[in-house]
């Protein structure tokens, strides 16, 4: 395929760093954004760049979106005052357009969604998506995929759940992400905004958000410390290594699909026990388990019917739970030493 101009949001994220090192990799040109939030420890979203920024095909503009002019940027002007590296970037083809939108930026979690917190979801996840949104309206983009999340299922009814079940979020972080998949989708029909909505269950693999659930199982493991679990143990998820959501992320933005709402999920529902069980095979250890009580928030089982994404995208998720776990161990590891 030809070499395509992209726009990365989120770029310095766990799944936007692998992203744009993909789309690098295969011949693109990305610009990204990010203005590297204090979700958790900045140093870690500077490391993520690091593959990226020797790369002369690659510029990042370290900015709030809110904060820049999209209409500009979308079309491949300065998007501030502050942009004259990314404008003088002969490289990057200051008026050349872009033709792919990947928004990814966002602010992430379900357990802390809830309280004064909540600010933060409505701003990164709403806020931010209407006015790229907005942006787009105007602009000639091939595609621009959104990043949305299992949560907004909340406890589904059917398992594995298709994209036709009622969503029904019981986090406040779903209702976010439920409610800019919504603007992307009104932004199509009124519009002709080419939007195709990707719902993500929960992704692991190297660099993963330090919040969750295998980074801090895999720190608690390699330190001999408590593994914290909520709940007894049993709830499951469709846990998605992140290279199967890069693959199908590529697919549904080159794909002629647009309008649609996709499951990306790692094809099995495996429990939070039997996770856990994995990494002592790994490594050989006994791990330390304390149960404590179930977050507000946390769905019971999520579990994705890919067969939409497996017939429109050709998705087909190929990282088995336990190859995925020692990627994920080895990058730990790596970055402690
Ligand atoms: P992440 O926190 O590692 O990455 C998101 C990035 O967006 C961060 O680096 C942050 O600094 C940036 N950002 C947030 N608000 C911004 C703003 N206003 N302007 C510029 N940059 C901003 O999270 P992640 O796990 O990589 O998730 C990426 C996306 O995928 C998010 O939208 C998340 O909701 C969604 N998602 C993630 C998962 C998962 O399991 N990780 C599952 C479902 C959906
Ligand atoms: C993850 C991401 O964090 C969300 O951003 C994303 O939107 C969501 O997936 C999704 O799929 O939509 P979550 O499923 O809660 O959310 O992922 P983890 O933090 O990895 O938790 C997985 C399970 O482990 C949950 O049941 C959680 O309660 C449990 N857990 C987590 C523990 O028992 N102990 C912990 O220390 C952390």
């Amino acid at each position: 395929m030809k070499a395509a101009r992209v726009l990365v949001t989120g770029v310095a994220g766990f799944i936007g760093s692998h992203l744009a090192e993909r789309l690098l990799r295969d011949g693109h040109r990305v610009v990204g954004i990010d203005c590297l939030t204090d979700y958790y420890a900045r140093e870690i979203k500077q490391r993520n760049l690091l593959a990226l920024q020797p790369d002369d095909r690659f510029c990042l503009l370290e900015r709030d979106l809110l904060d820049l002019d999209l209409v500009a940027l979308l079309n491949g002007q300065p998007a501030g005052p502050r942009d004259e590296p990314y404008a003088r970037d002969e490289g990057m083809g200051q008026d050349d357009p872009f033709d792919y939108v990947f928004h990814l930026a966002g602010q992430p979690g379900v357990r802390g969604s809830w309280g004064n917190s909540f600010d933060q979801y409505t701003r990164n996840n709403i806020q931010v998506t209407q006015r790229i949104l907005e942006a787009a309206k105007t602009s000639p983009i091939k595609k621009l995929v959104f990043a949305s999340s299992s949560s907004i299922y909340g406890n589904a009814a059917l398992f594995p759940t298709p994209e036709s079940a009622i969503p029904q979020p019981i986090s406040p972080y779903g209702v976010t992400k439920l409610a800019a998949e919504h603007l992307a989708l009104l932004y199509r029909h009124n519009y002709g905004v080419p939007v195709v909505c990707l719902r993500f269950f929960t992704v692991y693999g190297p660099r993963q958000r330090p919040d969750m659930a295998f980074h801090r199982f895999i720190e608690a493991m390699l330190q001999d410390a408590e593994i914290q679990v909520y709940g007894d143990g049993e709830q499951t998820r469709d846990f998605t290594f992140v290279g199967d959501i890069v693959q199908g992320t590529l697919q549904a933005a080159f794909s002629p699909v647009v309008g649609r709402v996709f499951n990306l999920g790692g094809g099995s529902q495996v429990s939070v026990n039997q996770v856990i069980r994995t990494l002592e095979g790994i490594t050989g250890r006994r791990a330390r388990v304390r149960y404590s009580t179930e977050q507000k928030g946390d769905a019971l089982h999520t579990g994705a019917d890919i067969s939409r994404a497996a017939a429109g995208l050709s998705f087909k998720p190929s990282t088995a739970l336990e190859q995925g776990l020692k990627l994920q161990m080895a990058d730990q590891l790596n970055r402690q030493s």
